[in-house]
């Protein structure tokens, strides 16, 4: 069994971009500009949104946080995305999800200006994904995407299994899986709530992307010797030895899944990264596309 590191991986693509903005300084250049906007104060969504913006700093980019109140209307989101549509300085727009109920997330992700959508969320970008033409491609299928082609893992021909029908995870993981492309070239089962068999489909699965944000679900019985096991989920459950009360659980049943797998990603330390790094990237690129 071998981890696949996504804290590495990201490390060195974050390393990458450091460099490729040193250089771009150097040359008197704009530097990419990331925008967050953070609404209320969900815990998980304040410490996803430091992540990216602190990684923004460490690589040189700009990084601007609006934050707002929970009872903020979706009307003064609205118009501060459109001043963000607008400043030629802000190269990419991040809306973190979820919003509060009272405000609708496709009008948020329609507001976007498609051009600075680096979550890739806004419905051009994913028409775009769907056709595999040049586009922002959302951020945790990216991630993974670019962990499966650092490690050199040819999935041309597997049947990879994916468990979760998000906009955000799994829907745009099952396209892409699917892409006459390498990583790609897979046969995709995509599971869900209303899925039969889903331990019978696992079983028959060369590759797994757990996606569905219940702790523990994927168990060892549910896995084929040699399987990829690729685990989006991050629980926080209640941990009375750390300081914060929590940790972060995977979909996964990582310690009696991981050695039967030929890869596994850990959690925390394995996708989670890789979202974070490949949203940097997307920012990068739509900074380079004005440069
Ligand atoms: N919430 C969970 N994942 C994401 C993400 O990738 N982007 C944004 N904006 N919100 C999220």
């Amino acid at each position: 069994m071998q981890i696949l590191d996504g804290k590495k991986v990201s490390q060195a693509v974050k390393d990458q971009l450091k460099i490729d903005v040193a250089q771009l300084s150097a040359e008197g250049k704009k530097v990419p500009h990331l925008a967050a906007i953070l609404v209320g104060n969900d815990g998980a969504s304040e410490t996803y949104v430091a992540s990216k913006v602190k990684s923004c700093e460490e690589v040189g980019f700009k990084s601007t946080l609006i934050r707002f109140d929970a009872d903020t209307s979706e009307n003064k989101l609205l118009e501060q995305i459109e001043d963000l549509n607008h400043d030629p300085d802000v190269d990419g727009i991040l809306v973190q999800l979820p919003l509060p109920k009272h405000i609708s997330d496709e009008q948020v992700i329609n507001t976007i200006n498609p051009e600075k959508d680096v979550d890739g969320f806004h419905p051009s970008s994913v028409g775009r994904m769907v056709q595999g033409l040049p586009t922002f491609i959302s951020a945790t299928p990216h991630g993974i995407m670019l962990m499966l082609e650092h490690y050199n893992i040819n999935t041309a021909g597997m049947h990879a299994v994916v468990i979760g029908r998000s906009n955000i995870v799994g829907r745009p993981m099952s396209i892409l899986l699917s892409e006459n492309k390498n990583p790609g070239n897979c046969t995709v089962t995509l599971c869900h709530s209303k899925t039969k068999n889903i331990a019978e489909l696992c079983r028959n699965a060369d590759i797994i992307v757990a996606a569905l944000g219940k702790p523990g679900f994927v168990t060892e019985d549910w896995i084929k010797e040699g399987a990829i096991v690729i685990d989006v989920g991050i629980t926080r459950v209640a941990d009375a030895t750390k300081k914060s009360g929590f940790r972060l659980k995977g979909d996964v049943d990582y310690d009696n899944v991981a050695p039967k797998c030929s890869w596994i990603t850990p959690v925390p330390g394995g996708v989670g990264p890789m979202t974070i790094a490949a949203l940097l990237n997307n920012t990068y690129r739509s900074c380079m596309m004005k440069n």
